[in-house]
């Protein structure tokens, strides 16, 4: 049975996701950024939270990704220092997956910190390619991306 159950973040979570961004991120959203993407005034922006299944209030990470048009953007993912490397960023990542296949999404594209080599490496195992080598690439972030469900 699955130890894990992925919900919706809710304005109520803010300050536990707050305290795990700014555990693990190398450039943490603010509260408010944050805030306004778990609220998601315009309903194109996903903001989801895994959580063990026997406590659902306890945060171990989250997802939060934009669906414009049929591209989907990955504006952030995070999972609790003393959770890292335990499937869970596989898990939210699959999940988000399996919802851009239900919804014909055809591109992925996420802004990855040039430093951040781990996050790189990440994506790179589950498909994203970088859209131009990290050396040419100007300011401190570098686009990666990968093509989706094609009709
Ligand atoms: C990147 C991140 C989301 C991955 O989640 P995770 O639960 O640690 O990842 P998983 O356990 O599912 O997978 C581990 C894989 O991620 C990579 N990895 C990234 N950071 C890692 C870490 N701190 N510890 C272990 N593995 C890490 C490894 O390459 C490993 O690859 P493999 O299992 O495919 O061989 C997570 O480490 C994290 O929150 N990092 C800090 C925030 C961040 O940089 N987010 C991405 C940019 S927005």
């Amino acid at each position: 049975m699955a130890r894990w159950i992925i919900r919706k973040a809710v304005p109520a979570d803010i300050n536990a996701i707050k305290s795990i961004e700014d555990r693990v991120q190398p450039c943490p959203w603010s509260k408010e950024g944050l805030l306004r993407e778990i609220e998601d005034k315009d309903g194109k922006t996903f903001f989801w939270c895994i959580c063990p299944l026997i406590s659902p209030w306890e945060i171990l990470g989250y997802i939060c990704f934009r669906i414009l048009g049929r591209e989907c953007y990955l504006l952030n993912i995070s999972i609790d220092k003393s959770c890292q490397g335990k499937g869970l960023g596989t898990i939210l990542f699959r999940y988000m997956m399996r919802f851009l296949k239900r919804r014909k999404a055809t591109r992925l594209v996420i802004d990855v910190h040039k430093e951040n080599k781990e996050a790189m490496s990440f994506y790179s195992k589950r498909g994203l390619l970088l859209a131009a080598p990290v050396e040419k690439v100007r300011g401190n972030f570098c686009v990666m991306e990968m093509k989706l469900f094609q009709e």
